[in-house]
């Protein structure tokens, strides 16, 4: 099969990284990416049984001749735990894994998070590779160095910064992922077009069917633009003390539903939908948007079907969106639009605006339910 990749390069200030997207396992990924491969006498891959028994053919002949030893993390956000990647530290001292050794994430956004947060850490930080094998690790979680685990307390909140060597994002693998996990990613990169590329939204709104029947030139499309905005935004603001912070759009209320229901009734991406729906809300409620532009981004949205909002009371969210940690103390920072393509960071959202929304949110996901 002849390859086709292309390469978007991250610029970080600890330096640069390649993001290569599209049949990136098909041929050998350790001749073309020989400076981060070649002469590592150890290389481990951690990842998922369920991911192993579907894909591990193909990362193994891509990996030829390196043989890896084979780290296995259980599938679910329950497993993003402090103790499991002591556990997995354990197993990659036991198999002498040293200084110069190379970790592969290949999974999803938990694999690459706990991945990364353990090759931040083992020996003080060693290289890795992410893999990623979901829709929202490939637009979103693999780019940008963010890695930790949750506590009890709450999501991510132990974590550290470790940037990749390399991403690279084969969108063939996303053939085996169900219609549900895809559309959740698929969000995300909705998000990416709504708050940076109105190219991006508009092909993803002309494109649904497609992208739902996996058409492989519209996913790598979808993949590229999204990784490049991601790359752009986080290369201008590394450490989220300014335009980073769009990136949260839809995020803020999108937590606080997924911190309402246990974080096991609706998924991320989907609870990131019902987050966008209230922040268009409050964006056209300002005059910041038209309704015609609301209404225009609302329906792409929906037209992927989100689970109907669980019946949450909108002072419950505004509670619980009021402790987020990206909250800065005595404010409610939000992430609003002005157009397409547009976003904004506000300082000043009231608790009337917030919650006027919410009710609106639940209101529409009503009356789809009803329907
Ligand atoms: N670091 C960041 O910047 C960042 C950004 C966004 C999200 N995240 C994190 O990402 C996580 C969510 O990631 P996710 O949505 O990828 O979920 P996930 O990693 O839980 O994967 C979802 C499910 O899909 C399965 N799966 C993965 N690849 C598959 C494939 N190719 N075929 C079939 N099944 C497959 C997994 O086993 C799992 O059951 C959250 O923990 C979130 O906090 C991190
Ligand atoms: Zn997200």
């Amino acid at each position: 099969m002849r390859s086709i990749v292309h390469t978007i390069t991250v610029q970080t200030a600890s330096g640069e990284y390649p993001v290569s997207i599209g049949n990136a396992l098909s041929g050998s990924v350790v001749k073309r990416f020989s400076a981060i491969f070649s002469q590592r006498k150890n290389v481990y891959v951690l990842t998922s049984p369920e991911i192993w028994s579907l894909w591990s053919a193909r990362l193994l002949a891509a990996l030829l001749p390196l043989e890896p030893v084979v780290l296995f993390l259980r599938s679910g956000e329950q497993f993003k735990r402090l103790g499991e990647v002591e556990r997995l530290a354990s197993e990659l001292a036991g198999a002498g894994a040293d200084r110069s050794s190379l970790l592969i994430a290949f999974g999803g956004g938990v694999i690459g998070d706990v991945g990364g947060f353990l090759a931040a850490i083992y020996m003080r930080g060693i290289d890795y590779v992410q893999m990623p094998t979901t829709l929202l690790a490939q637009v979103d979680s693999s780019v940008g160095g963010k890695t930790g685990v949750n506590l009890r307390a709450g999501k991510n909140l132990v974590g550290s910064f470790h940037h990749p060597r390399a991403v690279l994002a084969d969108t063939h693998v996303l053939s085996t992922l169900s219609t549900r996990e895809l559309r959740a990613g698929l969000h995300e990169s909705i998000k990416a077009g709504l708050i940076r590329d109105a190219a991006l939204f508009r092909f993803i709104e002309k494109n649904t069917p497609a992208i739902d029947r996996r058409e492989p030139g519209v996913l790598e499309k979808i993949v590229r633009a999204s990784v490049r905005m991601k790359s752009e935004v986080v290369h201008l603001d590394e450490r989220e003390s300014g335009l980073r912070m769009i990136l949260n759009f839809g995020h803020t209320i999108g937590h606080a539903i997924e911190a309402a229901g246990g974080y096991g009734a609706l998924l991320h991406g989907e609870a990131v939908a019902w987050g966008m729906v209230v922040a268009l809300r409050i964006s056209r409620n300002r005059n910041y948007l038209t309704a015609a532009v609301e209404e225009r981004a609302v329906r792409v949205i929906v037209a992927l079907d989100p689970p109907p909002l669980p019946s949450f009371s909108a002072k419950r969210l505004l509670t619980i969106a009021s402790r987020d940690k990206k909250n800065r103390a005595g404010s409610r920072r939000f992430v609003l639009l002005q157009g397409i393509g547009q976003a904004v960071v506000v300082e000043d959202v009231s608790d009337a605006e917030v919650t006027e929304a919410i009710a609106a949110a639940i209101a529409m996901s009503r009356a789809r339910q009803a329907r």
